[in-house]
């Protein structure tokens, strides 16, 4: 049996789903013949060593005597703004790091990080879970094959029900950042190509503190493919059927929709269609659940030197760039060009 251990550091929203999805990791990986272990910690001293009791984790005080007690890869599950230095902290340490999306609040923030990671060697994997959705999967297929003809139209939708606390939205840098980065990733992934021009539009129609955060609770981007292709990406923070994530494909041979099952946030206008019948998801956890626990099997996998990063750093940049560009066409009301050389800005056409 090959022993692995994981330090995770944070155990808020998406940190304690991990810390589960860790826990659980053993009945797909044992009959692998690997077998994983979990420490973690949290600047929340109490509810991080009650984390840790109920799944039986070891907790430490600091990440630094995580690191030191012994840990085979980090796992990073904090708040965006402290991403860059855990990841450095990672990296130094000479292990492998997963930390969640997105690498830095901004390119800017993230050029520097790509930087130090390449130069000291570190192998640093993303948290875009949807690389690891049976459905998205299943597009990327079926459009690789050139099954869907040539691509019309791409629309993308990420929904959550229930707005984020105001706190972790005033840190997120903002709906296009935080959410939509998700679904910038996946159409690069899926189709191959580059977003070069994005036009975005924002509302606040919620809770007055999101506006006064600097943020919006719904938006829209129209992307522009490198070749010529057009999509859509839009998001909200209300909505009441259902946590909705979906992509629509539509091809000249044929179409096909991520996210339309049982579950759907949708309901049929038409007399007679009962479909979908099922509860809707309500959270990204519930959404994603299969997704989250494969994407930690693969950075096991990923230390022990027996699979290629599925999602690089550089990857997760990419997507960022484009939503740097969303965020600035939202302020400034102007389409933006999304260009590798604008680093550090989008540049506006
Ligand atoms: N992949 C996804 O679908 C997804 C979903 C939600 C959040 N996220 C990302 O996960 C990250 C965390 O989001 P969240 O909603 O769980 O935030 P959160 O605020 O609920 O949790 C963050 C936790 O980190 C702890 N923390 C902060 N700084 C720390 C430090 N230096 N050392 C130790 N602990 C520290 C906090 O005490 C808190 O418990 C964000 O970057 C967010 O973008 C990804």
């Amino acid at each position: 049996m090959k022993d692995v251990t994981l330090g995770l550091v944070g155990v808020g929203r998406i940190g304690v789903m991990h810390a589960n999805n860790i826990s659980a990791l053993n009945d797909v990986l044992n009959p692998q013949g690997i077998n994983v272990r979990l420490k973690l910690t949290d600047v929340a001293a109490d509810h991080a060593r009650s984390v840790a009791a109920t799944i039986g984790a070891e907790f430490l005080a600091s990440v630094e005597e995580l690191i030191a007690s012994g840990v085979d890869g980090l796992v990073i599950a904090t708040g965006t703004g402290t991403h860059p230095d855990l990841i450095r902290t990672g990296v130094d340490a000479g292990i492998p790091v997963f930390c969640e999306k997105p690498v830095a609040m901004n390119v800017a923030d993230s050029t520097p990080v790509l930087d130090y990671i390449r130069d000291h060697g570190g192998t640093v994997q993303i948290g875009h879970q949807r690389r690891f959705d049976a459905g998205y999967l299943e597009a990327k297929r079926a459009f690789t094959a050139g099954e869907l003809g040539w691509i019309h139209s791409l629309r993308a939708v990420t929904c959550d029900m229930t707005p984020p606390p105001v706190e972790f939205l005033a840190g997120s840098g903002g709906l296009f950042r935080d959410c939509s980065v998700h679904d910038f990733d996946i159409l690069r992934w899926l189709t191959g190509r580059e977003i070069v021009e994005v036009y975005a539009k924002g509302s606040n129609n919620g809770d007055p503190a999101i506006g006064e955060v600097g943020d919006v609770d719904t938006a829209l981007a129209l992307v522009t493919f490198d070749d010529g292709t057009l999509g859509t990406v839009s998001a909200s923070r209300y909505n009441g059927a259902g946590h909705d994530v979906r992509l629509e494909i539509q091809g000249s041979a044929g179409s096909l929709l991520v996210g339309l099952d049982e579950k759907s946030a949708l309901a049929s206008a038409e007399a007679g269609v009962m479909f979908p019948s099922g509860e809707s998801h309500k959270t990204f956890a519930e959404r994603f659940d299969q997704a989250y626990r494969s994407e930690l099997a693969a950075f096991v996998e990923l230390i022990l030197g027996e699979r290629d990063n599925p999602c690089t750093p550089e990857d997760a940049v990419a997507a960022s760039r484009i939503a740097d560009a969303a965020q600035e066409s939202l302020e400034t009301g102007l389409p933006v060009r999304v260009t590798l050389a604008a680093r550090n800005q989008g540049s506006r056409s």
